[in-house]
């Protein structure tokens, strides 16, 4: 079932209703009706897939899709690696903690920041390359890449599949530059399971906080604390619904940002990017 007319048939309500699922509430000012608006307004993470694989065709538009994204000085810093085979996706998921999604999604994309490209050309022209010297350099890449996935995630979405983007990939980032054989200035940013939305699992719209908390008129507004705990109710809400422990969200914060060890490893991606990718100057 295609991923847009999924929503419209599960909850048998016009589109333009994921504003009020997305905010916990209608909002009359937020205008749908505009196909690509539309499936931007739908998006939620699917981590449950079918076996179809993914076409060919549809990872290419995918990839054009995000070639077509905006790109710092036209640098195209990243590139990205299409995991399909059985085996190598299983060593890729063992880095990024077994994840289920990823076992059952047909598709991983491993999305990389790579100037291996810009810093060869760099050489070539026997140029100092002292851009490498500063964090720029690495936002730069990191940055694209990023505006860059989410543009083919979309794609993806609009061509009938789901996704699930996936941190992870920070998870052993030096174990799986190994693994993917990539060369130096060239690492792991974000990963993106693909597949075929399982029909009986799909996701529901996740609630996100009031714009009146993330839009700032003119100069920043500190949220008070009511309106976090406002959105922590529609959480505890959304979370009943789903089966899910009725935590709310500031305390999933807390939980997440609290301590060491809830980075999985992801502690280490600082050391690693200096010798990965700023330091081997
Ligand atoms: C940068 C990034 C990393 C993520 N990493 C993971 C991950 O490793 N595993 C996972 O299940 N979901 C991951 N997600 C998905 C988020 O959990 C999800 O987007 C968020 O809970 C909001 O839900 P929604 O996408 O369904 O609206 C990631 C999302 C982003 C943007």
């Amino acid at each position: 079932m295609d991923y847009y007319k999924n929503y419209a048939v599960k909850y048998g309500r016009p589109v333009a209703d994921a504003v009020a699922d997305r905010y916990g509430d209608a909002d009359s000012l937020v205008r749908s009706g505009n196909p690509i608006i539309d499936h931007m307004l739908m998006h939620r993470s699917i981590r449950r897939f079918t076996s179809d694989p993914v076409a060919e065709g549809d990872v290419r538009t995918a990839i054009a899709a995000a070639q077509s994204a905006a790109t710092s000085s036209n640098l195209q810093s990243w590139s990205v690696i299409k995991v399909s085979d059985p085996s190598h996706k299983q060593e890729v998921n063992r880095l990024c903690g077994n994840q289920g999604q990823i076992d059952d999604a047909p598709l991983m994309l491993v999305w990389l920041a790579d100037q291996s490209r810009n810093y060869a050309i760099g050489e070539a022209y026997d140029t100092q390359l002292e851009a490498f010297d500063y964090l720029e350099s690495t936002m730069l890449g990191m940055v694209d890449t990023c505006i860059a996935a989410q543009n083919a995630a979309l794609a993806f979405e609009a061509l009938g599949y789901g996704t699930c983007f996936i941190g992870a990939v920070r998870n052993n980032a030096e174990a799986l530059a190994a693994l993917l054989q990539l060369p130096a200035r060239c690492v792991p940013v974000i990963g993106l399971a693909v597949g075929r939305p399982h029909p009986r699992h799909d996701s529901d719209i996740k609630p996100r906080l009031s714009q009146d908390i993330v839009v700032h008129d003119e100069v920043y507004r500190v949220a008070e604390g009511q309106e976090i705990t406002a959105y922590d109710r529609v959480m505890t809400e959304f979370q009943g619904k789903q089966g899910m422990a009725p935590h709310g969200w500031s305390g999933a914060v807390a939980v997440r940002l609290g301590t060491r060890s809830a980075l999985h490893g992801r502690d280490r991606y600082m050391e690693f990017l200096r010798v990965a990718y700023m330091g081997t100057r």
